[in-house]
């Protein structure tokens, strides 16, 4: 059994654009804000489809000398007062563990003017897996992902 799991870029663009739409029908987001790394590239092609600006801000849950760390650490944020009373669609890769997911709406729920309502979230792939929350306890109005895939590495195009 293949212990990897490997994906072309139209792989992925095929599971952004027809996401995007149906996201653009049940969520109907305002803008998008994508996790960098791993969520730039999916949020450009989404845009495509949905036509809405894009916002960056970019994690990491690796230090400088490349070990894992506990804690997503923040590489560069954005001023969250540009998103006030916007419906926001966040885009990564993946939901593995979840701490990205986590630490970014709790970041955003934290601001008086993002409410739990416009706040949605997007991944490529959700991996079947204990979480370190679950769907129902983040601030969050809707989820939706591209595929759910067992706990395997993914190899993206962009690796
Ligand atoms: P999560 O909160 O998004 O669930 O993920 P978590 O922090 O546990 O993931 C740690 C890092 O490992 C993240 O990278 C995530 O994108 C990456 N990752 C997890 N599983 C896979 C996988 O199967 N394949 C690949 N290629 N990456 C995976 P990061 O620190 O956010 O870096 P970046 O690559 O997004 O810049
Ligand atoms: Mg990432």
């Amino acid at each position: 059994m293949e212990d990897k799991l490997y994906y072309s870029y139209n792989d992925i663009h095929n599971i952004c654009v027809e996401k995007a739409n149906t996201i653009k029908k049940e969520f109907v987001p305002d803008v998008i804000l994508a996790i960098g790394g791993g969520g730039l590239i999916p949020a450009r092609i989404m845009r495509s489809v949905l036509d809405i600006p894009i916002y960056v801000v970019s994690l990491s849950t690796y230090d400088e000398t490349n070990n894992p760390i506990n804690e997503p650490i923040i590489v560069q944020w954005m001023d969250f007062s540009k998103l006030r009373n916007k419906k926001i669609l966040v885009v990564d890769e993946v939901d593995d563990t979840r701490k990205t997911i986590e630490f970014l709406v709790n970041k955003l729920a934290n601001n008086e003017e993002i409410s739990e309502e416009n706040l949605g979230i997007f991944v490529l792939h959700n991996k079947k897996k204990d979480k370190v929350i679950g769907i129902n306890n983040l601030s969050i109005s809707y989820y939706n992902y591209g595929e759910m895939v067992e706990n395997k590495w993914i190899v993206y195009p962009w690796d």
